[in-house]
C-alpha cells in the first residue's frame, strides 16, 4: 500500500535561524508519528542547516524548485546535484511558479527528468483556476498538465513520483476543495490518467497529496478519500499545531 506523505511547503518564509528553532520544537513529535512519511520544503537558505537539524530523525528535506540543467550560466538557478547532498524531494511545477516565474508543463518535464537522475524525489504539482474550474474544464486541463509533464517517463520512474493535485483556488484562501471534490479529481482524473499512462498497477503505486488550505482540522476527511495518499501544506506547515495535522492524517 502506499505510505501516507505529509510536505510542508513552507514557500518563502523562515530565515534559516528560523527554520532550525521551528524544526528543533516540533522535530520529536513528528519523529515519533508512525505511519506517515513527513517532509519540510523550506526556502533555499534555510536547507543545509534544516537538514543538520533534522538528521537522525524520519523528517525529510525538499526544496521548492530546482532548474534542469546541471550547470553552466544560469544566473540565480540551483541544480539538482546541488541540493542532493541536503535532499530527498523537490517541488516541481508549483501553481505559484507557473502564476509568478514562467514555469510551464515543458519545463516542468525537463525538471522532472533532472530531478529523477539525480536521485531526488519530485513533487509534481498541477490544478486548475477558479476560471478553469467554473468553466469546467478541470478533467481536460489536468489531464493535459499530467500528460505533458510526465511524457518521456517510464513507467518504473513514474511509480516514485509524487503527484499533488492543487486547485489554485484553494491555495491560501482558506477555501479548502470538499474532500469529495479532490477525490473527484485525484481519482478521476489524476488516477485515471496516470492509469491510462502507465496501467493499473503502476498507477496504484503513485503517491496523490491534496493541497489547498488543509489544516489540522480538515485533514483527516481529506486523508480518508481512497485515492488521496496525502497532503502538500502551505500556511498551516508554519506553525507549531503542523504537529497535529500530521497526527490527524494517520
Ligand atoms: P496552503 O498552500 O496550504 O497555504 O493553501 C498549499 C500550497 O500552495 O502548497
Amino acid at each position: 500500500m502506499r505510505t501516507p506523505f505529509i510536505a510542508g511547503n513552507w514557500k518563502m518564509n523562515k530565515t534559516a535561524d528560523e527554520a532550525v528553532a521551528f524544526v528543533n520544537q516540533v522535530k520529536d513529535a513528528l519523529n515519533a508519528i508512525e505511519g506517515v512519511d513527513i517532509a519540510f520544503c523550506p526556502p533555499f537558505m534555510a536547507i543545509p542547516a534544516m537538514a543538520a537539524a533534522l538528521k537522525g530523525t524520519k523528517v525529510g528535506v525538499g526544496a521548492q524548485n530546482m532548474y534542469f540543467e546541471a550547470s553552466g550560466a544560469y544566473t540565480g538557478e540551483v541544480a539538482a546535484n546541488m541540493l542532493t547532498p541536503f535532499c530527498k524531494y523537490v517541488i516541481i511545477g508549483h501553481s505559484e511558479r507557473r502564476q509568478y516565474f514562467g514555469e510551464t508543463d515543458e519545463t516542468v518535464n525537463k525538471k522532472i527528468n533532472a530531478a529523477l537522475a539525480s536521485g531526488l524525489i519530485p513533487i509534481v504539482c498541477c490544478g486548475e483556476s477558479l476560471q478553469q474550474n467554473q468553466a469546467g474544464v478541470t478533467h481536460d486541463f489536468v489531464s493535459g498538465q499530467i500528460r505533458n509533464g510526465f511524457a518521456g517517463i517510464s513507467a518504473e520512474e513514474a511509480a516514485g513520483i509524487v503527484v499533488a493535485y492543487e486547485p489554485i483556488w484553494a491555495i491560501g484562501t482558506g477555501l479548502t476543495a470538499t474532500a469529495e471534490q479532490a477525490q473527484a479529481i485525484i481519482g478521476g482524473t489524476v488516477r485515471a490518467t496516470l492509469t491510462e499512462l502507465y496501467g493499473d498497477e503502476t498507477a496504484q503505486q503513485i503517491r496523490i497529496q491534496y493541497g489547498g488550505s488543509v489544516k489540522p482540522s480538515n485533514v483527516a476527511e481529506i486523508m480518508a478519500q481512497p485515492d488521496i495518499d496525502g497532503a502538500l501544506v502551505g500556511g498551516a506547515s508554519l506553525k507549531p499545531d503542523f504537529v497535529e495535522l500530521v497526527k490527524n492524517s494517520v
